[in-house]
């Protein structure tokens, strides 16, 4: 059996099957064609933080594959009141078929997979976020950007960094990540990828100058500056992100092809213009479709893996 929490744990080869699986169920999704790959599964969807697309396309595509999602809000469960992790997951796991966890630090996730009965997702941690990068990955694919692309990453060196770091390790892609000093990707994340990149050839950089790394790109990508739990931080935030806004001036630096991918929610005026925001909102909100499509892929194939 396995989990989804990282792509670290995943073969290129296995994420491309993953992607594979996701594009064939889209295709038979937009011909209403509707195969129970994983009828009468439950899926127990365990929510420690906000979230509009994380819910609403993991529990329409556990539906549309024959199954049915189980919302659960920490603040509706015992978890919110103190049951432990890993008491909520053998509990869960002997009652769900799979589990789709967004919570806090990457341990908490770790915790529940290591007692749970049945194959555990990552829906977001503070760590990383990789149903959001295979999402993005097919979207490059529907674009026409996945051959060789360069990617610059401007911003944050939050999760949304930490999983671009594994995609393109281990695809072996060009990533560029521009931060403000002190906003950097956390080390030891940053010495996996670099250690994976070896095998792979990924061409992986790190700076503090935004317009050097969107320079000849073909996809800019951004996050917010505020990740959720990092509430208060938000004004000193605020001012030492300025500068790092992705605006049609900085887009002009990358190819005038270049796509603008964002995870969403969007906060304009801060990491992006209103006016780049609305200009690439074709792909953006393609690519918050494809958040459905991208995790029936990992669902079904996380199906057709279990011991
Ligand atoms: N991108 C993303 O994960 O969105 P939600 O927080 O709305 O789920
Ligand atoms: N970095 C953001 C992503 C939201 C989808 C956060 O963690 O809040």
């Amino acid at each position: 059996m396995r989990h989804f929490l990282t792509l670290k744990d995943f073969t290129k080869d296995e994420l491309l099957e993953m992607i594979a699986l996701a594009q064939k169920i889209k295709a038979q999704t937009k011909q209403k064609k509707f195969v129970p790959y994983m009828e009468r599964q439950t899926l127990g969807m365990i929510f420690e933080k906000s979230s509009t697309r994380t819910r609403v396309s993991f529990e329409t595509g556990i539906y549309q594959l024959g199954g049915i999602g189980l919302f659960l809000s920490a603040n509706d469960i015992q978890l919110g009141r103190g049951e432990p992790m890993k008491d909520t997951s053998r509990v869960i796991s002997r009652m769900v078929d799979m589990v789709m966890i967004r919570t806090f630090e990457q341990s908490k996730l770790e915790e529940f997979a290591t007692y749970s009965k049945v194959p555990v997702i990552n829906g977001l941690t503070d760590s990383y976020h990789p149903v959001q990068l295979m999402t993005d990955y097919l979207t490059m694919i529907e674009f026409g950007k996945e051959k060789n692309p360069v990617v610059a990453y401007v911003g944050d060196g939050n999760n949304m960094t930490h999983s671009w770091l594994m995609l393109a390790a281990k695809l072996g892609f060009e990533l560029r990540v521009a931060t403000p000093k002190g906003y950097e990707c956390n080390p030891a994340i940053v010495a996996d990828a670099l250690e994976i990149a070896k095998e792979s050839g990924a061409k992986i950089s790190f700076g503090h100058d935004p317009r050097e790394a969107v320079k000849g790109c073909d996809i800019v990508t951004t996050d917010t500056w505020v990740s959720m739990g990092q509430e208060d931080e938000k004004e000193i935030r605020l001012k030492v992100f300025d500068g790092y806004m992705v605006d049609e001036a900085m887009m002009s630096l990358a190819k005038p092809d270049a796509i603008f991918l964002h995870c969403l929610p969007a906060y304009r005026g801060y990491e992006v213009s209103e006016e780049t925001f609305e200009k690439h909102a074709e792909v953006i909100f393609t690519e918050a479709e494809n958040r459905l499509h991208a995790q029936k892929g990992i669902m079904v194939w996380l199906d057709q893996h279990r011991g």
